[in-house]
C-alpha cells in the first residue's frame, strides 16, 4: 500500500471541507480524485504533502505516518501543487541541477532517467522562459521525480494543456506507473481524459466520500472479475437471417432480447459477459451467420459523475 488515507478531516473555523474521507492507492496504480469545484481536492492533495495539517485521521505514505514521521514519509513523494517554479532564465538541465543539488540522494544519472521517461531530451538545452506549457510540465513531473518518489501526485496537471499536450502525458505518466513502478495520484475535471488514464477514481462532493469507483467494471466496491460476472452487457449483432436469430436467442433462457432491426439486419441483446459464447454456438448451431457483434457503449464516467452528484457540474 503505497498511499493510506484513513478518516481524514479538515475544519476551516467553522467549515468542514473534508469529513472522514478514507481510501487506499496501491503500488503502479494511477488514481483519480475527482469532485466539483469546492468539494475539497486540493485540501485533501495539500494534506498529502504536508502543506496543510490534518484535523482528524492520518495519512500514510509507504507505511509512514504523515503526523508522526513526516521526514520518513514525504521522501516517498513527488508532487506538483500549483505551477512550479524554474528559473526562466536557466535551461531546463540547469533548473533541474539546480534541484539536484538540493538533494543528496539524486545523481547525474537519475537525472538523465527522468529526463527520458518525460520526454524532454530535445528541449533540456532551451532557457525556461522559451519552453511552451506541455514542456513546462515536462519539467515539473521530472524535477517531482528526481529523488525517485513511490507517489506522485498531480493537481490538475493538464490544465492549460491542448489535445496534444494531454495525450503525450498520459503516455508518459503510464511510462511512470509501468516501468518506475510509481503510484500517480491525480486530481482533475477533465472526465474523458481521467477515465482513459485512471483504473479506479475516488469521488468527493462537499468533502465527503461519494463513491470509489473501478473505470470500466461500471460497479463500485466490486472487483474487476465480480463486476463482469454480475453486470449485463448490451450487444449489437449483425446477422445473416434475423428472424432466425430472434428465435434462437429468444427461446435462451439468460437473453433479454432488447430490440431488431430489420433495416440494419441487426438484433440488440441484454446477456451477461459469462453466456457470450454459448448464445454464439447456439446461433452457429442453427445455422445462423454472425457478420459482426459490437457492444452498446457503457455509461460514461461523466454520465456517471453527474448521477452522483446530483447533477453538479464538475467545472
Ligand atoms: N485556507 C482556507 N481557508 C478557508 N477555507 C478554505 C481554505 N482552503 C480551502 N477552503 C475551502 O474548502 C473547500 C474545499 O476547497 P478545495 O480548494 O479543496 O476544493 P477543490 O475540490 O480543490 O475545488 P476546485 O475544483 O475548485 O479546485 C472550499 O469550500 C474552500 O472554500
Ligand atoms: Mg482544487
Amino acid at each position: 500500500m503505497v498511499l493510506e488515507i484513513k478518516k481524514i478531516c479538515k475544519n476551516f473555523g467553522g467549515l468542514s471541507a473534508l469529513t472522514d474521507v478514507t481510501f487506499t492507492i496501491n503500488k503502479g496504480e494511477i488514481f483519480g480524485l475527482i469532485g466539483p469545484n469546492g468539494a475539497g481536492k486540493t485540501t485533501a492533495i495539500r494534506m498529502m504533502t504536508g502543506l496543510a495539517n490534518l484535523s482528524q485521521g492520518d495519512i500514510r505514505v509507504c507505511g509512514h505516518s504523515i503526523r508522526t514521521e513526516f521526514n520518513q514519509a514525504i521522501v516517498h513523494v513527488g508532487a506538483i501543487i500549483e505551477n512550479p517554479e524554474f528559473y526562466p532564465y536557466m535551461t531546463g538541465q540547469d533548473n533541474l541541477k539546480q534541484y539536484m543539488r538540493m538533494s543528496a540522494t539524486v545523481t547525474k544519472e537519475r537525472l538523465d532517467t527522468v529526463v527520458r521517461l518525460v520526454g524532454l531530451q530535445d528541449a533540456l538545452d532551451k532557457k525556461v522562459k522559451a519552453y511552451s506549457l506541455g514542456m513546462r510540465q515536462r519539467l515539473g513531473i521530472a524535477q517531482a521525480l528526481l529523488h525517485k518518489p513511490s507517489l506522485l501526485i498531480l493537481d490538475e496537471p493538464t490544465n492549460g494543456l491542448d489535445p496534444a499536450g494531454i495525450h503525450e502525458m498520459r503516455e508518459y505518466l503510464r511510462k511512470i506507473a509501468s516501468e518506475e513502478g510509481v503510484s500517480v495520484l491525480i486530481s482533475s475535471h477533465l472526465l474523458p481524459e481521467v477515465e482513459q488514464l485512471c483504473g479506479r477514481v475516488v469521488v468527493i462532493q462537499n468533502g465527503k466520500l461519494i463513491t470509489i469507483h473501478t473505470i470500466g467494471s461500471g460497479v463500485s466496491g466490486e472487483t474487476e472479475a465480480q463486476a463482469g460476472k454480475y453486470e449485463p452487457i448490451t450487444l449489437v449483432m449483425r446477422v445473416t437471417e434475423l428472424n432466425r436469430a430472434q428465435e434462437v436467442l429468444g427461446s435462451l433462457p439468460f437473453i433479454k432480447l432488447k430490440s431488431a432491426d430489420a433495416g440494419q439486419g441487426t438484433i440488440t441483446i441484454e446477456l451477461l459477459d459469462t453466456n457470450v459464447p454459448e448464445a454464439v454456438a447456439a446461433l452457429t448451431a442453427e445455422q445462423v451467420g454472425i457478420y459482426r457483434i459490437t457492444e452498446m457503449a457503457k455509461a460514461t464516467l461523466e454520465d456517471e459523475f453527474l448521477k452522483w452528484t446530483g447533477g453538479n457540474r464538475i467545472a
